[in-house]
């Protein structure tokens, strides 16, 4: 993992790298540059109207709940908004999908230059925001193929088919993690620049860490194999580290390494995590960063899905800790 601030300050962009990492690809348009600096833009509008939540009074529940059957937390629909203007407005995109509507939404068809679909949680781990607990913007584009006509089935890839995947982390800092399929760079937010600036590349996950992550109150409706790993780690030095909000977890484990577990439970037989806008973009970042994960025995980016807010059970990290839960499922 190479730093690349240096004393003089770093000015070197998201916005610089992703017109850098374009100029790679010959042929590329522009159009997906556009993309990334319309996320880059949301998720600086959502930054700041996260952090006034508390001063703008806008914590709290919506009062509806969303197509997951959860209780909408205001800043859900906030931070939809956000991203649906900033996003609805670029010229390359056929189709949006959030966690927080039933349906894809269809901008333009394939024949009107619709060449990606964009799906996204908006704001995860939205339930802690009233504690001031760190939430965030979970993100992935796919090519859109212009020959399915329904949009549900444009979106249903696996995630090995993922051109892009990146979340944005609003905790003390508000860091931009994104991966395009060469690697794992993370960007940090200047407010006083209004940039993300990037500051790590290539960053490579610790191949074994005796952490594992999971919200062990639901240990007893886990599969038996989880419980059996469970009480192997119990009794082999491991600590435990649980935050509760997907983005976190996973940027602890992106930088100290460690293993994330959301096992089938009672009350979520398939898991609680989105296969679409959860599981498979921090699958594909993991993996990028020489990590590994897996759905069951599966690899996550393997799973075939069939409808847009279908769950999945999602165990990531790194590479010698998912093997050792795997072992035991
Ligand atoms: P969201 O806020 O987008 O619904 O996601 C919440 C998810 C995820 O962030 C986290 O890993 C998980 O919920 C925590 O679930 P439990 O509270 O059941 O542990
Ligand atoms: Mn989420
Ligand atoms: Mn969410």
């Amino acid at each position: 993992m190479n730093e690349t601030a240096s004393s003089t300050g770093n000015l070197f962009s998201l916005q610089s790298h992703i017109l850098s990492e374009e100029s790679r690809h010959p042929g590329a348009s522009g159009d997906f540059s556009w993309i990334i600096s319309a996320i880059s833009l949301a998720g600086k509008a959502i930054a700041h109207r996260v952090r006034r939540a508390r001063l703008e009074n806008t914590l709290g529940e919506a009062g509806a709940t969303n197509v997951q059957g959860e209780l909408q937390q205001r800043m859900d629909v906030i931070a939809n908004e956000i991203l649906m203007r900033c996003l609805g407005s670029r010229a390359s995109i056929a189709v949006l999908a959030s966690e927080e509507e039933e349906e894809p939404t269809i901008l333009r068809r394939g024949s009107e230059g619709g060449k990606y679909c964009v799906l996204f949680d908006p704001l995860d781990g939205s339930s802690t925001l009233d504690t001031n607990g760190a939430v965030g913007t979970i993100f992935t584009i796919l090519r859109n193929d212009p020959l399915i006509e329904s949009a549900e089935r444009t979106v249903c890839q696996p995630g090995r088919k993922q051109i892009a995947a990146g979340y944005i982390l609003y905790g003390p800092s508000t860091a931009f993690v994104i991966t395009t399929g060469s690697g794992v760079d993370l960007f940090e937010l200047d407010p006083f620049v209004g940039s993300f600036i990037l500051v790590k590349q290539g960053i490579r996950i610790p191949t074994s860490k005796r952490v594992y992550s999971v919200n062990e109150a639901y240990t007893a409706s886990f599969p038996h194999g989880y419980q059996e790993y469970l009480k192997w780690a119990h009794a082999n030095d491991y600590s435990s580290r649980y935050i509760g909000s997907l983005c976190a977890d996973v940027h602890r484990i992106l930088i100290d390494g460690g293993v994330f577990m959301y096992p089938p439970t009672l009350s979520h037989p398939d898991g609680k995590l989105r296969l679409l806008y959860e599981a498979n973009p921090m699958a594909m970042i993991v993996e990028q960063a020489g990590g590994s994960s897996i759905c069951g025995t599966t690899p996550t980016l393997d799973v075939q899905p069939n409808k847009l807010h279908q769950r999945a059970p999602l165990i990531l990290g790194s590479s010698d800790e998912v093997k050792r839960v795997a072992d035991f499922l």
